[in-house]
């Protein structure tokens, strides 16, 4: 559940109307309610509340640093995948202490900065990186945590490019090759094996592949034990889904009542979650205003200021995500199906297709579901600045990031000499 909600025929954010966002900071924008933030960690938190846990909140869902701060001042701990997110991580005041570091392609310099703020664990995916951060540590003097990202070929059953546990994906190591690769990594110096993770998709909608991928490290846990070799955490990943389409994706609570069950045996194992989406998609709506109305022979667009560029999910993926007025007409405007697309000169600029709206140029639309990989991923293509970010808090509205000046377009670029 989250805190957008119509009042006397107006879209609100938590107290604050969308309408006098959209008037005092302009559109296209994000909007972000921190009670939905709240919420959706805390539903982590409760539902793994028998079990010795830590929820290390994906950053690349959503970083911006006001949402990292919410999270952090909750005693979350967060998983990233670069050194631009530990370095955000820390500057939103998060404990490195709580920090995996996950990601096919850490460099020396990021495995270098992640040992000197004392980070929890690297989750490792590869032989070659296991050796590599060996080399750093041993060099620093330092013992690196790790976990063994393992890949236990499972099926998500989700979209292929945001499926991420099947053998022929880039991530993890094959499972059955992850006991060879403890011993490994209990005889190079600088290493100390700590856990076992893995994350198998995104946008998961069924418990079942969870489980089934859990059960195979569960099993790998044992073989470890045996022989000698004792892990202190189990990371089960993110990739829990969100309905963003009528979707029935369990809710947190029952996922970790699932999950926990299967753990009566490993009470001494921390349990690991690494939520992005679940926590971030639902606490933030893009804004948009139509800026004209285009019925052609064969179709309506609506053509609004925001575009692929702000929000790439729908042409990407062909994500579907819900796009509601702010004030919803009910003056006589005629409804049509419109496709609602962008300005950027791409055919696929589209944030939404086939959506019945009864509309005029100049009113605000909101795509709903858009706290998560919605502002992360934008970029400035056709040279536009990236859009403002606003968090509600209660009866407040706060410009989280400011939208970007044209000057800020070619910052960093330079003329030729001559
Ligand atoms: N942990 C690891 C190692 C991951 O790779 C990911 C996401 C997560 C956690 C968080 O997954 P979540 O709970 O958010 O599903 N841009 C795509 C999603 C890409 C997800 C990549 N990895 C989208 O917009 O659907």
């Amino acid at each position: 559940m989250d805190f957008f909600q119509y009042k006397d025929n107006q879209l609100f954010a938590e107290q604050v109307a969308v309408k006098d966002i959209a008037a005092q900071y302009g559109t296209p924008c994000y909007v972000y309610s921190r009670k939905t933030l709240e919420r959706h960690y805390r539903a982590f938190t409760d539902a793994a509340a028998k079990h010795k846990h830590l929820v290390c909140y994906a950053v690349k869902a959503n970083s911006n640093i006001a949402v990292l701060n919410v999270l952090a001042k909750m005693g979350a701990g967060f998983d990233i995948v670069s050194k631009g997110e530990l370095a955000r991580v820390l500057k939103a005041g998060g404990d490195p202490k709580k920090v995996v570091f996950s990601g096919v392609a850490k460099t020396r310099d990021e495995i270098t900065y992640a040992l000197e703020q004392n980070i929890k664990c690297f989750n490792v995916e590869s032989k070659a990186e296991l050796e590599r951060i060996s080399e750093i540590a041993a060099c620093m003097q330092v013992q690196a945590p790790v976990s063994i990202r393992v890949n236990p070929d499972i099926d998500a059953k989700t979209h292929p490019y945001i499926s991420t546990g099947l053998k022929e994906n880039k991530f993890g190591i094959d499972i059955k090759q992850a006991f060879d690769v403890y011993q490994l990594a209990c005889a190079l110096p600088g290493i100390q094996v700590v856990g076992v993770d893995f994350h198998i998709g995104s946008q998961l909608t069924e418990v079942e592949p969870f489980l089934a991928a859990l059960d195979k490290v569960l099993a790998l846990i044992d073989t470890l034990k045996s022989a000698g070799i004792e892990l202190k955490h189990l990371d089960i990943g993110g990739g829990l889904g969100v309905p963003y389409d009528g979707e029935k994706p369990p809710h947190p609570s029952a996922y970790a009542a699932q999950v926990i069950a299967r753990l009566e045996s490993y009470s001494s194992l921390e349990l690991i979650f690494e939520p992005g989406r679940a926590i971030a998609a639902n606490a933030g709506l893009l804004v948009t205003k139509v800026e004209y109305l285009k019925p052609t022979a064969d179709k309506h667009f609506a053509i609004v200021d925001a575009g692929m560029n702000d929000m790439l999910r729908p042409s990407l993926y062909q994500a579907w995500q819900e796009i509601i007025a702010v004030t919803p007409r009910n003056d006589g405007t005629p409804e049509h199906n419109y496709d609602v697309v962008g300005p950027v000169c791409e055919t696929g600029d589209f944030i939404g297709k086939d959506r019945t709206l009864a509309i005029l140029p100049g009113d605000l639309l909101a795509q709903r579901s858009a706290g998560a990989y919605g502002f992360t991923m934008s970029s400035n293509y056709n040279s536009r600045p990236r859009v403002a970010e606003i968090m509600v808090d209660g009866d407040r509205a706060q410009v989280i990031r400011a939208r970007e000046t044209l000057e800020s377009l070619w910052q960093g670029e330079t003329l030729l000499s001559e």
